[in-house]
């Protein structure tokens, strides 16, 4: 069963003096259930909007885009939030932590958002989760007392809370040292060998080679797939 199809999707920015940007032009792609796929482009060609319209944070301007079964298109914005939380983990640049709250709070949130699991089981699932990470002993800390690798790491957590069947990553390790990388590279290869169906996105070539496939895209078209 495909988890992400894109059929003829074009993502069309409106920049404030009237001028228009095609971000995403014309593209189809289908992604499988269990697939590990890196999504390689240089800055600029779309990897980031193609990841928002898979997670339904941003919607298309023409074409389908339907994901877990749900044609995102056909939800209006609180829809897509509430699909969400139960649909797909995603995994930021810039980790996107809410900073007033603990790592364990943090993993906690999305749980309590998609109420599920059930509350008993939250904190023992969110303790496995920073465990898996290598995080556990940070617990109590907030994110700006950790580094960009460990915040990183705590973000897959995140991701990882509500048990979606679907893992997005944009660029996940742009702002990483090389051991770091590895790690968050691994936590994705992890997460993908626990079931999660993973697209991540990445303008290293190296890094996309880790991936059981790699959907090149350049100028918001797809170019290999
Ligand atoms: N909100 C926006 N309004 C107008 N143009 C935008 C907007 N967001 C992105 N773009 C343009 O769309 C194109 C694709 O942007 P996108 O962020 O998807 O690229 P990317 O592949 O993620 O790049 P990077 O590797 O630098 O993150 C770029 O040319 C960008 O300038
Ligand atoms: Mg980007």
């Amino acid at each position: 069963m495909a988890v992400i199809v894109f059929e003829d999707v074009w993502k069309i920015y409106r920049t404030g003096r009237g001028v228009e940007y095609p971000a995403l032009r014309g593209v189809s792609l289908e992604i499988g259930e269990g697939e590990f796929v890196a999504l390689l482009g240089p800055s600029g060609s779309g990897k980031t909007t193609l990841i928002y319209l898979a997670g339904g944070i941003d919607v298309a301007t023409r074409g389908r885009v339907v994901v877990n079964g749900t044609d995102l298109g056909r939800l209006s914005e609180s829809e897509r939030a509430k699909w969400r939380r139960r649909n797909v983990g995603i995994v930021f640049q810039f980790y996107h932590l809410v900073p007033t709250l603990t790592v364990l709070e943090n993993v906690l949130l999305p749980m309590d958002l998609a109420g599920h699991p059930p509350k008993a089981e939250r904190r023992r699932r969110a303790l496995e989760l920073l465990d898996l990470v290598g995080m556990r002993d940070k617990a109590d800390k907030f994110p700006s007392q950790l580094s960009g690798g460990e915040q990183q790491r705590v973000a897959i957590a995140r991701a990882l809370a509500a048990d979606p069947p679907l893992l997005l990553a944009d660029e996940p390790t742009a702002n990483l040292d090389t051991e770091n990388k590895e790690r968050v590279v691994e936590l994705l290869v992890e997460a993908n060998r626990l079931g999660k169906t993973v697209l991540y996105a990445t303008h290293d070539p190296g890094l996309a080679s880790r991936a059981g496939r790699i959907v090149e895209i350049r100028d918001g078209r797809i170019v290999r797939s």
